[in-house]
């Protein structure tokens, strides 16, 4: 049987490699689209993963890399603007080159990562961008281009960025941590839970052309999962929850520090807990995996792969 190759945008990202490892183990062949191939040299490692430059992001270049594939998977995405990417390039007009792309080429899958609470009305750019693109992918859809979206809360897994960036930060810091939104709520996913929910899409047409939101089995609170993870490194941490007025105040000056650790962005995003309305991992036949089970003791040490 010949074997299906599908093109995964954002297939450079922490999700993306997931992605392409399992791809590649349940047997598909992949392209990867990427600008700085020297800083992706590794994925060449993968077996059947085709790393191609791309110049131009845009229907006509796009759909020279999609010729020959059988599907696309969009995981491009930002969380705070910079470094020449913003919001609507990113979520939106992205969707609308690739879409059209993609029918040019003639794929007829189409996989969408977007995020839990995307609303073209919600409250931080991040998602009012993410909500566009989901409108934008969904006006594409046709009989020629099945469209699927994936909406998770935060995931995690090696290479993340959340427990790692969380262990990163207690590495800093010695003393109790203000932290701001310490009681938004989350039900973190595993990446290869999100993996799996998109290899079997892809298998299966009759899965096609929905919905999925993705969360993993508990809720936890920002506040609990520094703590978790401080406990991980053998640390105890005293939280100083920040009230509304701090909150906004330290994203503020965060977002004008390098790295942009926090921004005003964020503490909106944050305003709305991240939990899934219905299981789409269950609509899926998925067992979802739990933080304690899987995040492993070295935090912050992981390779890449
Ligand atoms: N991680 C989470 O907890 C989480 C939660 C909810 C939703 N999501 C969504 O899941 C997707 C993957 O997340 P992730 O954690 O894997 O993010 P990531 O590690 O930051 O990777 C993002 C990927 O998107 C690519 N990208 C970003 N902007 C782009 C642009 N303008 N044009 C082309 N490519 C672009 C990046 O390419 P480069 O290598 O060139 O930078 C990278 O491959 C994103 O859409 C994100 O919004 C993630």
């Amino acid at each position: 049987m010949r074997q299906r190759t599908i093109c995964v945008i954002g297939g450079t990202g922490f999700v993306g490699r997931h992605l392409l490892l399992r791809l590649s183990q349940a047997g598909y062949r992949s392209r990867v689209p990427l600008s700085q191939p020297s800083r992706h040299r590794d994925l060449r490692l993968i077996p059947g993963c085709e790393p191609v430059v791309l110049t131009g992001w845009d229907e006509a270049g796009l759909s020279e890399v999609l010729t020959g594939c059988d599907g696309l998977v969009n995981l491009a995405g930002i969380l705070n603007e910079g470094a020449g990417r913003a919001f609507e390039q990113t979520h939106v007009g992205l969707v609308e080159h690739a879409t059209r792309a993609a029918k040019r080429a003639g794929v007829t899958t189409y996989l969408q990562m977007s995020a839990l609470n995307a609303d073209p009305a919600a409250a931080s750019e991040y998602l009012r961008s993410k909500g566009r693109g989901e409108a934008q992918a969904l006006a594409a859809a046709s009989p020629d281009l099945r469209v699927t979206l994936f909406r998770p809360s935060l995931i995690f897994g090696p290479g993340d960025h959340l427990f790692n960036r969380f262990a990163a930060v207690l590495r800093l810091w010695a003393g109790p941590l203000p932290l701001a939104c310490a009681g938004a709520r989350f039900a973190p996913v595993h990446v290869g839970d999100v993996s799996e929910a998109m290899l079997r899409v892809l298998a299966d047409p009759g899965r096609q052309g929905q919905v999925y939101e993705l969360c993993g089995p508990r809720v936890w609170t920002l506040g609990e999962m520094f703590e978790w993870t401080a406990r991980r490194l053998g640390r105890r941490l005293r939280i100083l929850s920040l009230e509304d007025r701090l909150a906004r105040l330290q994203a503020r000056i965060f977002e004008r520090l390098p790295g942009r650790l926090f921004t005003l962005d964020n503490y909106h995003s944050l305003q709305v807990d991240s939990l899934c309305g219905t299981d789409g991992l269950a609509r899926l036949g998925i067992a979802p995996a739990d933080v304690e089970l899987v995040v492993p003791p070295d935090l912050g040490s992981m390779p890449r792969f």
